[in-house]
């Protein structure tokens, strides 16, 4: 059996300062973030499912509270590169913990050890990473419900979770697609605090069985006019730039004929730490030094473009 070290990163314990405030800097994702709280609610303490039943469905047990607690807890966060897909994965546990008045806690799966001789342990890898996860989530649960959330992410799944048609996919890496195949299953119904969320940059490549289990699949994008605005508004802020500098900043990032528009993290990444060391250490940073980085910076490629 690994140990806690091989199959994890630290395991954070949330709410946390820093975590909160990435997630509330988050811009247009409210759809998710919304959803998430719900369904995080609805795990943790089952008794609410009941009572709403009890409420607006005069206590029926019916079917439908039967077919949807009997789903995997799988949230799939697919799209563009920097768009938020790893901020809002490591950060929404924040929100539910102060929603539940719960600590969460944060178990991110250690893929990096693919590749670096622990190849053909990718199978146990991951299971050993599910019973853990059920181990700590039977823990969790008492009498009146669970005292500890789980958030379980996988990022950057790509590799891991490729469509098993694929023709180059070897042996292994089908063999990681049915480990992890099999302990989402093993959540599906089971009563347990944990939410699992899977961050993938090809949503296409993605196995179709693993499409079908997840209860939601987010598409992320890069951000429109407004969300630019907001994000470099934010970003810029007690920088004394101009509200018509702004203007023009949303209006040089967007999309052209010849180019996508900027990601949020190119925004937040690229052009505004590229202004302050264009300003460091002589000035301060100016309008004219975010128009000009605004209108030379290369936005990010669209991902397929890369494959
Ligand atoms: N929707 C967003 N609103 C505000 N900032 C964002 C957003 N998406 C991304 N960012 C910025 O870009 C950084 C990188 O995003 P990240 O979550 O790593 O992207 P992804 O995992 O989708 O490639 C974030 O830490 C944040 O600063
Ligand atoms: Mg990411």
């Amino acid at each position: 059996m690994s140990t806690l070290d091989d199959l994890f990163h630290p395991v954070i314990e949330l709410p946390e300062p820093v975590r909160q405030a990435r997630y509330d800097r988050l811009v247009g994702l409210d759809d998710v973030k919304h959803r998430l709280r719900k369904e995080a609610m609805l795990l943790a303490t089952p008794d609410r499912l009941a009572r709403w039943a009890a409420e607006h469905h005069a206590g029926a047990d019916t079917a439908a509270l039967s077919l949807f607690a009997d789903r995997a807890p799988l949230f799939v966060f697919a799209g563009d590169v920097g768009s938020g897909k790893s901020a809002l994965a490591e950060s929404f546990g924040c929100d539910l913990a102060v929603q539940l008045g719960l600590p969460v806690h944060l178990y991110r799966l250690r893929l990096s050890t693919r590749g670096s001789g622990l190849v053909g342990e990718m199978t146990s890898l991951i299971g050993d990473a599910f019973t853990r996860l059920r181990e700590e989530g039977n823990l969790a649960m008492t009498r009146h419900g669970a005292d500890t959330v789980l958030v379980f992410v996988v990022d950057e799944a790509d590799a891991l979770v490729q469509s098993r048609e694929a023709q180059q996919m070897h042996h292994e890496d089908r063999a990681g697609v049915d480990a992890f195949l099999a302990g989402v299953d093993s959540l599906a119904g089971a009563g347990l605090p944990i939410l699992v969320v899977l961050c993938t940059n090809r949503v296409s490549a993605l196995d179709p069985a693993v499409m079908r289990r997840a209860a939601a699949t987010f598409t992320f994008t890069r951000p429109d006019a407004q969300q630019r605005h907001a994000i470099l508004g934010a970003g810029l802020l007690g920088l004394g730039i101009r509200e018509d500098t702004l203007a023009k900043l949303v209006e040089l990032t967007g999309p052209h004929s010849s180019r996508p528009g900027f990601t949020s993290s190119d925004l937040t990444q690229r052009l505004i730490p590229a202004a302050i060391l264009d300003a460091f250490p002589t000035g301060p940073v100016t309008d004219d030094s975010l128009l000009t980085l605004a209108a030379e910076l290369p936005p990010s490629p669209v991902f397929s473009e890369l494959a």
